[in-house]
């Protein structure tokens, strides 16, 4: 056991400040002169606030909606992580970004500012999305119980301040939503929320493809929207990261996909209110107030 957890749970160094796990920060140089393709499409998010999600619709978009063809591979594989670096021999995110041809789906962690210049130089799309600091923060914790490569989560009451301190791996859950969010007309980010998504998944997938310029029939839209459902998503096995092997995932801890949360936006009964967009003062607000009282 000491064996493995020495080669695993590797520890974060920081990088311009903000803690990253040590085989990442040891190659950020050669992360920050990664050079996109204009065509690629950043998706960013702080660790577990829907991602997967989002990158599975987009692969759906650009494939005009054929399941088919978004099941050649598993996420990783079809969208990699730009700064990833497992342990061996797992590729590293830009070894499989320089096997992969353009138009990349590019999956990021990184803040704002960390990352790599290209993308503002290429003026790449960008998405960013958000999820509330309660929901993010006990996907989180599930998380780094489950996945073997982060820091041992602990109990989760010293977690929870872990995570207000920004002292987890990439940081400040509030640096990274606020500055994401103060960027965004600057730098033609499109910002989206979890909550949303789960509100009127439609709608968030309509905006989505308004900001690629692509127009796609009801038919293809409605398709997306239902494969990208939570129960879909979950029994494919192309989405559902059944593919990331023990001892590094260890599901029989906790699933990568968990239950559906409940939160901004909706009903105990799960049902939208309908009142359409969150505001980050929504997201902040209200998962402040929870976040206060769970650790009260
Ligand atoms: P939970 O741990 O709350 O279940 P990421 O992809 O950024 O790592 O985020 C993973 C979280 O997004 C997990 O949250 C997972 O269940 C949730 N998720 C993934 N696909 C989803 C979908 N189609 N609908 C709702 N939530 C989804």
């Amino acid at each position: 056991v000491k064996a493995r957890d020495h080669m695993l749970r590797f520890p974060l160094v920081p990088v311009k400040g903000v803690p990253l796990m040590n085989l990442i920060a040891n190659v950020f140089d050669s992360i920050s002169a990664f050079r996109p393709d204009p065509s690629d499409i950043l998706v960013a998010t702080y660790p577990k606030a829907g991602t997967t999600w989002t990158q599975e619709i987009l692969d759906l978009l650009l494939h005009n909606g054929n399941a088919e063809a978004c099941k050649r591979a598993p996420t990783p594989v079809r969208s990699p992580f730009l700064e990833i670096v497992p342990p061996p021999p797992i590729p590293s995110g830009l070894e499989l970004l320089e096997k992969t041809d353009p138009p990349r789906i590019i999956k990021t962690h990184l803040p704002v500012q960390l990352v790599p210049a290209g993308f503002w130089e290429e003026k790449c799309k960008v998405i960013y999305c958000a999820r509330n600091a309660k929901d993010n923060l006990v996907s989180y914790y599930f998380f780094d119980l489950m996945n073997q490569t982060q820091p041992e989560p602990g109990p989760f009451d010293g977690y929870i301040h872990k995570f207000m301190q920004g002292k987890l791996a990439w940081g400040s859950w509030y640096d990274h939503v606020k500055d994401y969010w103060a960027a965004r007309e600057k730098k033609n980010i499109l910002f989206i929320f979890y909550e949303d998504m789960k509100e009127n998944p439609r709608r968030e997938v309509e905006r989505i493809m308004r900001y690629l310029n692509m127009s796609l029939s009801d038919e293809v839209i409605n398709r997306i929207v239902d494969l990208t459902s939570f129960k879909n998503m979950k029994e494919n096995p192309m989405s559902n990261y059944s593919c990331v092997p023990m001892p590094v995932f260890d599901e029989t801890i906790s699933p990568f996909m968990r239950k559906v949360t409940s939160f901004i936006g909706c009903d105990q009964d799960g049902q939208g209110h309908g009142h359409g967009r969150s505001s980050l003062k929504d997201l902040t607000v209200k998962s402040s107030k929870v976040l206060v009282l769970i650790t009260a």
